[in-house]
């Protein structure tokens, strides 16, 4: 059965197959990023982490824009004299965006519309970007005098190459869905009317491999980047040995049963049967 939850500035819809539809909720002001924003992103992220009903998180934005960036008014221009403010609503982003990152569940950015500023540490916290060929990215901070900081500059150093990452925070010159994809930025680029319905797409693919080797492919994934080859290695090997204990299902040896002995399954072509037959 659907569920859902409305908040001040975020409200959610868990559907029916288990996809968690997130949205910041401010869409007369794009959905800036006013401090409220940040504590109910918390709320809701920390629930749907232990709700089972929610399988695959996807944040969106209400209206035209995912998101326009902080708040200018609400969480800059108020808190200049309150560092106590300040410190809380940063805070709290950074909270949020470290659940989405570390979250088991796989977690899918729809960019349906502006994406700026304090937006791209939002959208480098999800596994995969699924973003509007329309949609307009800016690293804006350079237009109004403060530099791209909440870590901005180093998540979009991270994903885009280096000539990008220089040209669009010096210039701040905006850049669509398809330039996204090829900066790195972004995984897919669809034309608008397609965007929910591939995401869709991709959140059932998603949906039909064991939830515990997901979530341990991507926490391998995410951390294997900072780490030496002999760390990786060491890291990896105890990982697979904790999945293989762990995995409730036996994806492993069924996989393995139904490809080498019952002839049933391509483990190539796509994933094992999470039921028992
Ligand atoms: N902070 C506060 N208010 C905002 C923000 C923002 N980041 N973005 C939009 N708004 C508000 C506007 O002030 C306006 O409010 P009002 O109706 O009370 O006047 C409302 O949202 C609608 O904005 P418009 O500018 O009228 O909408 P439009 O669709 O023409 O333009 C756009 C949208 C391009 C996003 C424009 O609003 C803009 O440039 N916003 C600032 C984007 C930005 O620089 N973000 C980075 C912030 S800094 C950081 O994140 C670290």
């Amino acid at each position: 059965m659907a569920k859902s939850k409305e908040l001040a500035c975020v409200k959610y819809e868990i559907d029916d197959e288990g996809i968690a539809w997130v949205m910041f909720n401010r869409p007369e002001k794009r959905n800036a990023m006013n401090p409220e924003l940040h504590y109910d992103m918390e709320e809701v992220i920390a629930e749907l982490e232990t709700d089972d009903d929610a399988k695959i998180i996807v944040l969106t934005g209400s209206g035209e824009s995912w998101s326009s960036g902080m708040d200018l008014r609400e969480f800059f221009r108020a808190t200049d004299n309150d560092p106590a403010a300040r410190f809380k609503a940063q805070w709290a982003h950074r909270h949020w965006a470290q659940y989405v990152a570390t979250s088991q569940k796989a977690t899918i950015a729809m960019v349906n519309g502006f994406c700026f500023g304090g937006a791209f540490c939002s959208l480098a916290a999800c596994d995969i970007v699924v973003t509007a060929d329309d949609a307009t990215f800016g690293l804006s901070e350079i237009n109004w005098g403060i530099l791209p900081g909440g870590n901005v500059s180093k998540v979009f150093a991270d994903l885009a190459n280096h000539r990008n990452a220089m040209f669009y925070a010096m210039t701040g010159r905006t850049f669509d869905g398809i330039k996204a994809v090829e900066m790195g930025i972004a995984t897919l680029s669809v034309p608008k009317d397609r965007l929910k319905d591939e995401v869709t797409t991709i959140a059932r693919e998603l949906m039909e491999k064991s939830p515990v080797v997901l979530a341990y492919t991507k926490q391998a994934m995410s951390n294997v980047g900072d780490m030496d080859m002999n760390m990786a290695y060491e890291y990896l090997a105890t990982k697979g040995l904790a999945l293989r204990a762990i995995d409730p299902g036996g994806t492993r040896e069924r996989g393995m049963t139904e490809f080498l002995d019952k002839k049933t399954y391509r483990p190539g072509l796509g994933p094992v049967s999470l039921e028992d037959e």
